[in-house]
Order: C-alpha cells, then sequence, then structure tokens
C-alpha cells in the first residue's frame, strides 16, 4: 500500500507555531500523524535566580493570549511553597478575572481562529438577506441583530471587500471545497456572528481591565491576595463588570450556541461517527469553588470513553516523557537537545527514539490524555455537577445528540460554547457572593507576611483548569531565589508527541482514521486540530511520501 504525506507548516489561526505530517494511503485516510511544536519557550529559564514573588508578572509573559492564567498559576504556586492563604475576596477578585478570560478565549477561538473551516466566505457572497433572517429564526428564538437590512449591510461589507481585490482576513481560505455545508444564507449568518465578535473581544477585555488594571497583562496579583481594593469596593466598577458579562451572555445565547447548533446540524453524522475522536481518556483537575461543597468543575479521569467510571485524579500520576521531544536529561530539570530534520526539510520520525518536536509528552499513569472544555463537561456532567447538568441537558435535547457526541471535532466546539454559556451564570453568582462579603465588612484583599521571616527555600505547585484545559505550574525555591520551575500548559498535553512506547499524542490519536477528500487543500487536518484551540503563530507545504513539493500555499498573518 503506498502512502502520501501530507505536511502543513505552520498551522494558522493559532497562537505561536504547530507543524503536522500525517500520512494518508491511497482512499486520503490518515495512517499516522507526528504533531511538532515547532518553538521554543525556555521561559522557565528566565525565571531561574530571580524573586519568587516576581514569578507572576514573568510567567505571564509565556504567552500573549493566556497572560492571565500563567501570571496566576505562578503567583498561586509561591503562595503554596510559603503556604500563605490569599483571603477569599481576593480569589473571587482573581475568579472574575480568569472566567472573563474563559469567555474572551472561547469566542475569539470559535469566531476568529477555528469557524472559517466550517464557514465558507464566497457562498455567503451568494445569500439573500431576506431569507438570512429567517434562517437564523430556525435556531434561536432571538436571533442576535436578526434584520434583513443588517444583514444587507453585511453582505455589501463583504462585496466591497471583494471589489476592492482585497478579502482581508478572509483571504487564503480553502474556498469552494466540498466538505464545506453551510447553505449560503447560513455562511452570511456566521460571517455576520465574525464582525460582531471582534468587537465583542474589546468589550470582554475590558472586564479582564476592570479588575487586572490593564488588558492582556493583568498586573493586580500579588503573592498574597491582589491589589484591586478600591475597584472591588466602587459599586460603579462592578455595575460596570456585570454589565459586559451580560451583553456577553446576550451574544453567547442569541449567537454563539445558536451557530454551534447550525453545525451540530450540517455535520450531525461527523459528529454520530465521532469524527476527530482522541482516545477517550479526559483530565479534569476541577476548580473555582463556589460554596464549600460546589465546585463548577469536577475534578476526575476518565478512560476510553467509560463514563461510568470517574476516577479522582492524583497529581502523582503525572509524568513527563523526552523520549520524542527535543530535551535530554532526567525529571524536570532537562536540558534541551536538538535533533536536525531530514534533508528534505521534514521531521525525523522514522525511528521509535527519533525526536520531533520541542513540546515534552505528559502522560497520565503512563496515558495520553485529553485535556480541555470537553474534557471538563465530560467529567462533571458524569459526576452529576449541579451547576453545569442544565445546560449540558438543553444543548444535548435542543440538538438530539448524546454526550458521546461531543467527543469529536464538532462536539469540542459545542462543549466550549455550553461551557461559555454556563460560566456567566457562574460569575453572576460569584459577584453577589462578593457583595455579601462587603456587606458583612470583610474587605480583606491581602493576607499579610513577611518576606524576610519566610523558609528560605521550599517547593509548591498550583494546578488550574484554564481555557484550553489543565495548567500545572512547579517551583523550587532555593535561598530566597527562584532555582527551577516547570510548566505543563493544556496545548502540552494535547499537541505532545509520542512517547517512548509509541503511544500517540491526542492531537495525533485524533487526527488517525480522518479522511482527507482533497490532499491539496487539507482542510479537514485544520478542522481536528483547530477543534482542541492549540496555543503555540504562515505557508502550507504539502509534499508526498518522497518529499517532492507537490503544491505550497501563502498564507498571510491578520
Ligand atoms: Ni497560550
Amino acid at each position: 500500500m503506498s502512502t502520501k504525506k501530507i505536511v502543513i507548516d505552520p498551522i494558522t489561526r493559532i497562537e505561536g507555531h504547530l507543524r503536522a505530517e500525517v500520512e494518508v494511503d491511497e482512499d486520503g485516510v490518515v495512517q499516522e500523524a507526528y504533531v511538532s511544536g515547532q518553538l521554543f519557550r525556555g521561559i522557565e529559564v528566565i525565571l531561574k535566580g530571580r524573586d519568587p514573588r516576581d514569578a507572576g508578572l514573568l510567567a505571564g509573559r509565556i504567552c500573549g493570549v493566556c497572560t492571565n492564567v500563567h501570571f496566576r498559576a505562578a503567583i498561586t504556586s509561591v503562595e503554596d511553597a510559603y503556604k500563605i492563604e490569599p483571603p477569599k475576596n481576593a480569589q473571587i477578585i482573581r475568579d472574575l478575572i480568569t472566567m472573563a478570560l474563559f469567555i474572551q478565549d472561547h469566542v475569539v477561538h470559535f469566531y476568529h481562529l477555528h469557524s472559517l473551516d466550517f464557514v465558507d466566505v464566497t457562498s455567503a457572497l451568494q445569500a439573500d438577506p431576506k431569507l438570512t433572517s429567517k434562517e437564523a429564526d430556525k435556531y434561536s428564538d432571538h436571533p442576535f441583530r436578526n434584520s434583513d437590512t443588517h444583514y444587507e449591510a453585511v453582505l455589501t461589507k463583504l462585496q466591497n471587500f471583494v471589489k476592492a481585490g482585497k478579502l482581508g482576513p478572509f483571504n487564503n481560505g480553502y474556498w469552494g471545497h466540498k466538505d464545506y455545508r453551510l447553505n449560503p444564507e447560513q455562511n452570511l449568518i456566521l460571517i455576520s456572528h465574525y464582525l460582531e465578535a471582534l468587537e465583542f473581544q474589546a468589550t470582554m477585555g475590558k472586564a479582564v481591565a476592570i479588575f487586572g488594571a490593564k488588558s492582556s497583562h493583568p498586573q493586580t496579583q500579588v503573592v498574597g491576595g491582589v491589589t484591586s481594593v478600591a475597584d472591588m469596593l466602587n459599586p460603579q466598577r462592578l455595575n460596570d463588570y456585570l454589565f459586559v458579562i451580560k451583553e456577553a451572555k446576550e451574544f453567547i445565547n442569541r449567537a454563539y450556541l445558536p451557530d454551534m447548533k447550525i453545525i451540530a446540524s450540517a455535520y450531525r453524522d461527523e459528529m454520530k461517527a465521532g469524527l476527530g475522536r482522541a482516545n477517550g481518556n479526559f483530565l479534569c483537575v476541577g476548580g473555582y469553588e463556589f460554596e464549600d461543597d460546589q465546585r463548577l468543575f469536577c475534578n476526575g479521569v476518565i478512560y476510553g470513553h467509560d463514563f461510568s467510571k470517574i476516577e479522582e485524579f492524583d497529581e502523582s500520576l503525572i509524568s513527563e516523557e523526552i523520549d520524542r521531544a527535543w530535551y535530554s536529561g532526567e525529571g524536570r530539570a532537562n536540558e534541551v537537545c536538538y535533533t536536525d530534520l531530514n534533508e528534505d526539510g521534514s521531521l525525523k520520525t522514522a525511528k521509535n527514539d527519533d525526536k520531533y518536536s520541542w513540546i515534552k509528552a505528559p502522560r497520565y499513569d503512563g496515558k495520553t490524555m485529553e485535556t480541555g472544555p470537553l474534557a471538563r463537561i465530560l467529567i462533571s456532567y458524569s459526576k452529576d455537577n449541579q451547576l453545569i447538568k442544565s445546560f449540558v441537558d438543553e444543548f444535548l435535547n435542543e440538538t438530539d445528540l448524546e454526550l458521546i457526541d461531543l467527543s469529536s471535532t464538532v462536539g469540542r466546539n459545542c462543549a466550549r460554547a455550553i461551557e461559555t454559556n454556563y460560566i456567566c451564570e457562574y460569575i453572576f453568582k460569584l459577584v453577589s457572593r462578593l457583595i455579601q462579603n462587603i456587606k458583612y465588612y470583610d474587605t480583606e484583599t491581602w493576607t499579610k507576611y513577611d518576606f524576610n521571616s519566610l523558609e528560605k527555600s521550599a517547593k509548591g505547585r498550583a494546578f488550574f483548569e484554564v481555557p484550553r484545559g489543565v495548567l500545572s505550574h512547579f517551583v523550587n525555591i532555593e535561598n530566597e531565589k527562584i532555582g527551577n520551575y516547570s510548566v505543563i500548559a493544556p496545548t502540552t498535553w494535547n499537541a505532545s508527541p509520542k512517547n517512548f512506547d509509541g503511544k500517540r499524542g491526542a492531537y495525533e490519536e485524533a487526527l488517525v482514521g480522518i479522511k482527507i477528500e482533497d490532499t491539496s487543500k487539507p482542510l479537514e487536518v485544520l478542522r481536528v486540530l483547530h477543534s482542541f484551540d492549540p496555543c503555540l503563530a504562515c505557508a502550507v507545504h504539502v509534499i508526498d511520501a518522497k518529499g517532492r513539493e507537490l503544491s505550497s500555499y501563502k498564507i498571510k498573518t491578520l
């Protein structure tokens, strides 16, 4: 059987630099996949020798998108090392910043990084604005900005892009690909929301900045608590924050969720067939306390899609494999060990110990895990989490889908949209809790400590659920300085390479078995990878098994 290799490098509309090489058979079905992180981060090296109290500000620079969550995890790992417990109000303020980021991240991911894998811009140009508003009525009782004149305006804007010879952000798609299944009117609805979501992105930035002082790099978290005391005590600031969340909820309920229903309906057969499913192992560390016995997310581990048996998460079962990653050494103190590519520029993957990625391979009890909104929904729902159950049931009932169908490319997106919706509800509850505390004169935002009296050497760690999945930071403080620092980010789990025993990472598992209709337009590969919301930042090369370049595409950055 002859195989052909398809290389996509870089994968665009993500953060960072990701490369995928897939081997397809004569029918275009993926037989093997190699996913490679092409960017060395090295922030851990920068953190060494620094004052532990600065860990948050430095770690926040790991990423331009996930700023707050690294900031927070670093501060929390230092607090864990020093056994400093921040006051409840500080935890709530931190949650309010993080939750605003979840909403912003999920909406931006779907519309700006992923929706064009399902939405054909050129088809939208054929839409009838009057029919478009009728189409939107099928998926929502009150569709967002649903009028003939609005859709006429969106269509005119799109036509002006084309007349000017520039599609702007819609340049260089696989337009006309036969697996674009939405009708012209549905495509116009989603394009309209794509444009609205650009405004949304800025609005959510305001919510982050109200308590974070700045977006995208918040400034207000310190070891022991937060500094945004004046904002917390100012009713106008709380109102401003709630106003943004109410606006967000309108968009989520009237645009984002209905759009997911359109896509779920068009790709129903793929969801039912589990297309883009990984190996069925899911991990969630839980978190975001609401009341003593209630958490927004339940911790747990699922093996092989067995939703009836959820094991408790145990951090001692995490290992990091580096056999196939460009590192050497033992434990977390690894040396960089880059091995060159093949002569044709492809990844070295022929032998079992060939190294091909800057991403290490975290494993749980030796197994590959998927982390993210899908894992959180499956685990929390199966553990009967009352905060989220009704939201999941409502979506599944309205789409006539089952829980298992969410374990698919399209399902991952549905899970993300459902999660965005219930996070809004959770935020309202959190704000009322904060107001209650303040009302009863609990205004503490910082736990006082004397740095000189703290242990000179200590170890700490922090585990958080963040928009893309499980994030963990580990700090080793030696003589009042950071001796060693280590991060396992959600994409480290999902985009991990194979390990010593040949087990694939979650992206690789999800790619194997999918069928690529047109190897010169590997849209199906992009869909699977984008559905995980990779955070790793433009030409696409396609070569055959002998390394000959078949075609090449230049994609401009936004
Ligand atoms: Ni990131």
